[in-house]
């Protein structure tokens, strides 16, 4: 990560570092307000559209009420300033400063935007990618509409502090059911019997962009994709199980709670996949020259 992403505050260009908020933010006060992430390959924002919907619609959800159009033209000017060829764009935008009250401002409060540009200076996930990645379990212990991407990650925060602890690269989140959501900050996949499965989309999960570009891919790769979530206890039968994120792109798990998935290898169908993300990407740039 560059030591000081450029930012856009507010309009106005700075280094991320002299942003400056007040306490009575009401994403500093109550979490409210949401966020999205974007990455950047060879300098270009990679499912500019989808993300920028996902986005338009969480600010949807919870009523705040912001330009979207104009914060584009800030994220492309800033993405362009900062030079900026692998890494990532972070947009939050909250519902504004105003007086403390649990109930939403009444008019004229503008939202606090902010946008920044972090480059990368090695792959995140890179170690993990060919040889897989770890997990643990945990309850699922977020609130009830984690289809809007919102500041309050509290428990998201907790889960991977945990997966941390235990050397893991990711947290997943088990409902009550059993049943295995999604990670901390990934979306997850299973493979049985050469279909994958993964949660259906409801308000227990964020809709993941990059889970929507791998149902596609897994559909041109003549794999079969259900939507269908599995529970914890049936990760021993499972013959492959990988996580999906922006950041993570497609990444195996080789081990959950201690024990291999399957043989401990990643499978040929998360291999597939990788490949064909990759393959969209180079193509995505190639249409963008
Ligand atoms: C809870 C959660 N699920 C899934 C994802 C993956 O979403 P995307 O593919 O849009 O990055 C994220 C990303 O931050 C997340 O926070």
């Amino acid at each position: 990560m560059s030591d000081d992403p450029l930012a856009n505050w507010n309009g106005v260009v700075m280094p991320l570092s002299e942003a400056r908020v007040s306490v009575l933010d009401r994403g500093f006060l109550f979490g409210d307000g949401v966020y999205e992430v974007l990455r950047i390959y060879s300098g270009q924002p990679f499912l500019e559209a989808e993300h920028l919907d996902r986005f338009r619609r969480s600010l949807d959800k919870i009523s705040i009420d912001c330009d979207v159009q104009r914060l584009i033209g800030r994220m492309r000017e800033t993405l362009s300033h900062s030079g900026v060829q692998e890494g990532l764009i972070y947009i939050q935008v909250t519902r504004g400063t105003a007086p403390r009250t649990h109930r939403f401002p009444t008019g004229g409060t503008a939202p606090n935007e902010l946008i920044y540009i972090e480059g990368f200076t090695e792959e995140p996930y890179g170690m993990f990618r060919d040889s897989g990645g770890t997990a643990i379990t945990v309850p699922d212990m977020r609130w009830k509409r984690c289809d809007i991407k919102s500041v309050n990650l509290l428990a998201n925060c907790m889960a991977a502090q945990q997966a941390a602890e235990a050397g893991c690269v990711e947290a997943l989140l088990i409902d009550e059911n059993g049943i295995v959501n999604e990670g901390s900050h990934t979306s997850v996949f299973g493979v049985r019997d050469g279909a994958i499965l993964t949660s259906p989309l409801s308000p227990a999960i964020l809709p993941g962009i990059t889970r929507g570009l791998v149902t596609k891919l897994a559909d041109s790769c003549g794999i079969p994709l259900r939507e269908q979530s599995f529970t914890v206890s049936e990760i021993v039968e499972l013959d492959e199980l990988f996580l999906t994120g922006t950041t993570a792109e497609v990444l195996p798990l080789v081990r959950v709670d201690g024990t291999s998935v399957n043989d401990g290898l990643p499978g040929p169908v998360t291999r597939q996949l990788q490949q064909a993300y990759q393959d969209f990407v180079a193509e995505s740039l190639s249409q963008t020259r």
